[in-house]
């Protein structure tokens, strides 16, 4: 089929915050042919291009995107061989499956390695960018290779794991490389009869009396998820989300004393996990709190998740200046107090970030 090429799309029912303006052009690729096809069409029309997958992790700018948009449908899971790789099971996944179905294939075939990326919406091609992670579980541990579409060289590569640079929610899929590979499939080797992953606090507890199987872990996390409203469902005013809206700042350990003394309490009290010999992960969430901020926290036409204070919502009919007008809020609080500067997590799509008063 002749792909086509629609013009000022609304790109807002294309992402989970159900926010932002029209792509000025949008396309579907349902074929690698396909995305070199888009590649060109930008390229002759000097437009930049953004790459849409699952858009649970955008925030779109209300005056949308000035370029062609792609939303990468490619689709197919293949078993791309077993007993292989010393004794894991590959398989080789087209970017634009909805990525829970893709777990819940692995779980039911008991391939381990997914079981606690459950639940989590997007599609499979937005799992390598930002190192998607979760319960004890990032994808890098499990992602073999990824196949894209190289915009510089106009050709299709193969990128091992080392190659992809992981990090914490990063690669340089998002970092030095940004902008320049297209995912088309990514691999995974998985453990034939594996067993799974229960390292998470929340998962130890749950599973503190009962018996851990792929598949009940899958559950487990499924319940816990929902209970954070961190599952998509219709109806649920919460799942209007990005997710997470702050990434989890990793500091130096001295931060530890400053954030005890200016709460006035004992540094064991202050969540935090180690990140390497001189810097630990602290907890975003429990800074906003202190900070000042409540669950179900509102500032106009957007809200902190009433449960889960990592998430921001849109109430209905926000648009990003709202979304925007909350997360300052929220960064220049816990910057005061803290000193530290939360990163927000979500793609930002429409150009350079203007201040809110701007967008
Ligand atoms: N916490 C609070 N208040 C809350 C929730 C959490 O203070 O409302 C504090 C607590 O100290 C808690 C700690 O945060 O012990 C950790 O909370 P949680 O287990 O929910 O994890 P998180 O750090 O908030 C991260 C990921 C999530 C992932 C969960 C579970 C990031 C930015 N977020 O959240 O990923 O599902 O761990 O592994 O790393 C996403 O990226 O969109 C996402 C949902």
């Amino acid at each position: 089929m002749q792909m086509e090429f629609d013009e000022n799309v609304p790109l807002a029912p294309y992402t989970t915050l159900r926010v932002g303006g029209p792509a000025r052009w949008f396309a579907e690729a349902a074929s690698e042919p396909d995305v070199a096809m888009a590649v060109a069409f930008a390229r002759d029309r000097r437009l930049p291009l953004f790459v849409l997958g699952g858009g649970s992790n955008l925030l779109v700018s209300d005056g949308g995107f000035p370029g062609l948009v792609l939303r990468v449908g490619l689709r197919g899971i293949d078993a791309t061989g077993e007993g292989h790789l010393g004794g894991k099971a590959a398989y080789s996944v087209g970017a634009g499956e909805p990525w829970d179905a893709f777990v819940a294939y692995a779980v039911e075939r008991k391939q381990a390695g997914l079981e606690c990326l459950s639940g989590i919406p997007g599609l499979a091609g937005g799992t390598p960018v930002q190192n998607v992670g979760a319960y004890g579980q990032e994808v890098s541990q499990t992602i073999h290779q990824v196949r894209a579409y190289d915009r510089r060289a106009l050709a299709y590569v193969l990128l091992s794991n080392a190659e992809c640079g992981f990090a914490y929610r990063s690669s340089i899929f998002n970092t030095t490389e940004r902008d320049r590979y297209i995912v088309t499939r990514v691999e995974y080797l998985l453990t034939p009869d594996g067993a799974p992953t229960v390292s998470y606090q929340d998962l130890k507890l749950y599973f503190k009396d009962s018996e851990a199987t792929l598949s009940t872990v899958r559950q487990a996390v499924l319940e816990i998820r929902a209970r954070k409203g961190m599952v998509i469902s219709q109806g649920d005013r919460d799942s209007l989300s990005a997710g997470s809206f702050f990434k989890n700042p990793v500091e130096p350990s001295a931060t530890l004393s400053r954030i005890a003394a200016a709460l006035q309490l004992p540094e064991e009290s202050v969540p935090h996990y180690p990140a390497g010999k001189t810097h630990m992960k602290l907890m975003a969430a429990w800074l906003i709190e202190q900070a000042g901020f409540r669950k179900g926290y509102r500032l106009g036409a957007a809200a902190i998740s009433s449960r889960h204070t990592l998430a921001i919502v849109n109430c209905g009919e926000a648009r990003a200046r709202d979304i925007i007008a909350l997360r300052d809020q929220i960064v220049e609080a816990v910057d005061r107090r803290f000193g530290i500067r939360l990163q927000p997590e979500p793609v930002w799509v429409g150009g350079p970030l203007p201040p809110p008063e701007r967008i």
